[in-house]
């Protein structure tokens, strides 16, 4: 549990992997018990887990069980034994590039110790997964320390999705500014955009803000226009699932339409992410994977049908936001601004 926190969205625990199941907020608050790779990938999959930063500790712990559970004489036999569970786990989602970070980064501990017994290098795969874990909750502090500067006194500060503790191990990144400001002493009011089809605003950015007595108020999607119009939105922060070496940013469906909005009312545009988050092998957005979902999706709300049979659907999950359109990146290195090519490798430097 993270210090100061209610609730937790991912722990490792003697008895396996628990999970808050995220499909079921804010109806039910239920921890989810996994004590397999198979299981930890199918949670991916489903959205039981979901946030950039928050799938890739759920990757980097899957590789562990995987290594604990494995039945195994030697280090090549354990290596050999993780390769269906690194193509499992790399396979449940594209966008988010945390992931396969965090999958490099198990595989690259697991390099590291071809001189080790079995039980020394499954031990170590698990404290590399601890280390993802513990790690990711720093850089949110350090992150929002940077972009709370960004934020006055008396801001309604607008987000979308969830890019808060729920989509992390904790704090939060988008999120996390917002808590950083508060913290520093500021009156902050949110607005959450619902977040159509899975509704990630509605069911978890209430969830979580409300919980922790930070005011927010729901609005959905198609209302954001009206609020920048009306002067009732000073500033707008949202997290990130890949961003490009240039600082076009893969966000969930509908960032891009705010922040055209955005654009167009002179309100400053932010995007809260790790370094993990950026993927300098593209030069742009374009290259970018983006998760197709499925039509059930958008055809049904709580099991309930409101599209008639036959009328076919897309269900994009992410879009891209070119780099002219975004105000500034806080990352827990400092903060990037145009000319984004520069600035971001900058940050990588130090
Ligand atoms: O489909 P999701 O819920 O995994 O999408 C999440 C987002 O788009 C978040 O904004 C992003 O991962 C940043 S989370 C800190």
């Amino acid at each position: 549990m993270v210090k100061g926190s209610s609730f937790y969205t991912i722990e490792w625990l003697a008895e396996g992997i628990s999970m808050l199941d995220q499909r079921i907020l804010p109806e039910k608050e239920i921890y989810n018990l996994y004590d397999d790779y198979e299981g930890v990938a199918d949670a991916i999959k489903t959205m039981v887990i979901r946030g950039a930063p928050a799938i890739g500790v759920a990757a980097a712990m899957g590789i562990a069980i995987a290594a604990e559970k494995a039945n195994v004489g030697s280090f090549d036999e354990l290596s050999d034994a993780l390769k269906p569970a690194f193509e499992l786990i790399a396979s449940t989602r594209p966008t988010a590039v945390n992931l396969f970070w965090a999958l490099d980064r198990m595989r690259n501990r697991l390099s590291e110790l071809q001189d080790s017994g079995v039980n020394e290098a499954k031990a170590a795969l698990v404290s590399e997964a601890l280390a993802i874990r513990r790690d990711d909750v720093e850089i949110n502090r350090a992150m929002g320390r940077y972009g709370a500067e960004f934020i006055n006194d008396g801001d309604t500060v607008l987000t979308h999705c969830n890019a808060g503790a729920l989509a992390t191990a904790g704090y939060g990144t988008a999120l996390g500014v917002i808590r950083a400001a508060v913290e520093a002493g500021k009156m902050i009011d949110v607005l959450a955009d619902e977040t159509r089809p899975f509704l990630q605003g509605a069911r978890l950015t209430a969830w979580e803000l409300h919980k922790d007595g930070i005011p927010v108020t729901l609005i959905t999607d198609n209302m954001a226009g009206a609020m920048m119009a009306k002067g009732m939105v000073q500033k707008i922060v949202v997290g990130a699932d890949r961003i490009a070496a240039n600082g076009d940013v893969a966000n969930k469906i509908g960032t891009y339409s705010v922040a055209v909005l955005a654009k167009r009312h002179g309100i400053p545009f932010f995007v809260a992410a790790p370094l993990s988050t950026i993927d300098r092998t593209l030069a742009d957005g374009s290259g970018i994977p983006i998760e197709e979902r499925s039509p059930d999706e958008v055809t049904h709300i709580g099991g309930y049908r409101i599209v008639p049979k036959g009328v076919p659907v897309k269900n994009p999950a992410f879009d891209v936001t070119p780099n002219e359109l975004v105000s500034a990146i806080f990352t827990e290195k400092g903060v990037a601004r145009a000319d984004y090519r520069e600035t971001i490798a900058g940050l990588f430097e130090n």
